[in-house]
């Protein structure tokens, strides 16, 4: 058995859109921040009794999509390493699963990893972050701690050019916090992949984005970088809503109410005189960036506008790692298949 832990990552400039052809390539580059906390945890065992792979997710016994997507993933592994067993899969969240909060990046990070590690395949992180991608272009990212750039794809890619994320900055960087405030515990109804997909396919905007957010990506490393947070946090900002503008234009939309109310509330804090920048990623809820001094009171804030469940307080984490499971193996409840 393997067992490898992965923290969800949240880009500041934000990957919307794959190249067409094969292999999951994003269309634009992003830069993300590893956060230190929502963290899956996915133990592997290749099982010779098995005659296809399993996934218990939180507890859940999969089938459908979910499982499918899981299998495809490790079936290029199984390929890769020349085994002929197939994987169980046991993969546990402590936040809220598919509802817009990195799940998958976290989720195919650690999943890449203990994988990687139970077929013997080679487990460096950019190789591992390769083959993250093509689970979930955003896990690539979460393979690196701190603050991390996964490129664009080439043109048209074949499915075989190597593409992993890369560390533009360690966790101790920039002294930022993000303030995940959770909104709703309901899955998403449009994952990100068909959300992209409508959005290439019909949005008037998507090649307004495709041109704009290169250049924000340069915008906010480079800012990043030069430890100039109002930049960075402005172009936070303007990422997420150009994205969500290009995907709205095509009837694309993760905002509730709330949402909007959230990125009101943040300009407010701001024309009070409190740094903080929001951002959304395919899910009704709100990131805002702040420097950590002013966390405590942003998030107090925060927490106080009616309809927010929670807010978490999120430092730059490490990246995705294998760890001893000492833990008595003693699987959680199964209920199969409610959960597909
Ligand atoms: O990697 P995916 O398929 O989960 O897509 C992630 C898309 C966003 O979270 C909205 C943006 C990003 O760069 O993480």
């Amino acid at each position: 058995m393997t067992t490898a832990i992965a923290h969800s990552n949240i880009a500041l400039a934000k990957y919307w859109g794959k190249r067409p052809g094969l292999g999951n390539y994003p269309a634009v580059p992003s830069l993300s921040m590893t956060l230190g906390g929502m963290t899956t945890r996915t133990r592997v065992v290749l099982r010779e009794d098995l005659h296809a792979h399993a996934l218990v997710l939180n507890s859940v016994l999969e089938s459908g999509e979910p499982l499918e997507r899981v299998s495809r993933f490790l079936e290029d592994l199984r390929r890769e390493s020349g085994a002929t067993s197939f994987a169980w899969v046991e993969s546990d969240n402590d936040f809220p699963t598919a509802s817009g909060l990195a799940s998958s990046a976290s989720g195919f990070a650690a999943l890449a990893l203990a994988a990687s590690a139970a077929y013997g395949l080679d487990t460096d992180p950019k190789t591992v972050s390769h083959r993250a991608r093509r689970g979930s272009a955003s896990a690539a990212r979460s393979l690196f701690g701190g603050f991390v750039e996964l490129a664009a794809g080439p043109l048209a890619p074949t499915g075989e050019e190597f593409l992993g994320a890369v560390q533009v900055a360690p966790e101790d960087h920039a002294d930022l916090s993000l303030l995940v405030c959770v909104v709703s515990e309901e899955k998403k109804k449009i994952g990100s992949t068909s959300g992209m997909g409508t959005t290439a396919a019909i949005s008037p905007y998507y090649a307004a984005w495709l041109e704009e957010a290169p250049r924000l990506f340069r915008k906010a490393r480079s800012a990043l970088l030069a430890h100039d947070f109002t930049t960075l946090g402005t172009i936070t900002e303007a990422s997420a809503l150009a994205m969500h503008a290009s995907a709205m234009a095509a009837g694309v939309f993760y905002f509730k109410p709330i949402t909007l109310t959230l990125f009101e509330r943040v300009r407010e804090l701001r024309s009070d005189g409190l740094p903080a920048y929001a951002t959304a990623d395919a899910g009704p809820h709100v990131k805002v960036l702040v420097p950590s001094a002013s966390a405590a009171q942003v998030g107090a804030a925060l927490r106080e506008v009616p309809g927010v469940l929670h807010v978490r307080c999120m430092q730059p984490g490490p990246g995705a790692r294998l760890i001893v499971d000492d833990e008595a193996h003693e699987p959680g409840p199964i209920v199969p298949g409610n959960h597909a």
